[in-house]
């Protein structure tokens, strides 16, 4: 890709206004077959954890829906250009919270990185969350994917109980219809 990426920084034409620079060269060479959309296929290679492995598909699926304004399931440069400046967040947020640099998260690690977003969660949930999204067969840790998935859920989850906990009591009363309504708009519709 750094060849690639080179080539296409040389021969790149005019920067669309408001669109990140390197979010432009990397749409150029992910966009195989210049529709002027990538998909999940596209983005799945655009994006890689810190030892290089791409992205899983569920994480892709939920950028997808997060940056795809045309509901087309594919992103066009606007999109991959927000979704770009979101990666960047993200990956500081993990680098930062990844003490040992060791490309994934523990659970010790996720516990404080969530207590300073404002979470405030038991260390055991923490290492339930860890077991859950750890890759299957690996040694437990949360990769940057993951980390984004879980975060982006927690985020999602905790609006939709706010929005119902008016009196700010930490418990909220909700009926089997609700609470469905809430599992599938985070899990579908995640907001950034
Ligand atoms: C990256 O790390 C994950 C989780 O530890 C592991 O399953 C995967 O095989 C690694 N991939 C590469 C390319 O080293």
């Amino acid at each position: 890709f750094t060849s690639l990426l080179l080539m296409n920084f040389f021969s790149a034409g005019n920067i669309p206004p408001g669109v990140n620079q390197e979010a432009y060269q990397w749409f150029q060479t992910v966009d195989t077959d210049h529709s002027g959309f990538i998909n999940v296929k596209e983005l799945k290679q655009a994006l890689v954890n810190s030892n290089w492995s791409s992205f899983n598909d569920e994480t892709c699926l939920m950028m997808i829906n997060m940056f795809d304004k045309t509901r087309s399931g594919r992103m066009d440069l606007f999109g991959f250009s927000a979704l770009w400046e979101f990666m960047q967040r993200w990956r500081a947020l993990f680098q930062h919270y990844d003490r040992d640099r060791s490309g994934c998260i523990s659970g010790t690690e996720l516990q404080q990185a969530l207590a300073q977003m404002g979470y405030n969660l038991s260390p055991q949930f923490s290492e339930t969350l860890v077991r859950r999204f750890s890759v299957p067969g690996s040694r437990p840790g949360i990769q940057l994917d993951r980390f984004i998935q879980v975060c982006t859920q927690l985020q999602t989850m905790t609006q939709v109980f706010r929005e119902r906990d008016t009196a700010m009591t930490g418990n909220i009363r909700i009926n089997y219809e609700d609470f469905l309504s809430g599992v599938i708009f985070s899990v579908f519709n995640a907001l950034p």
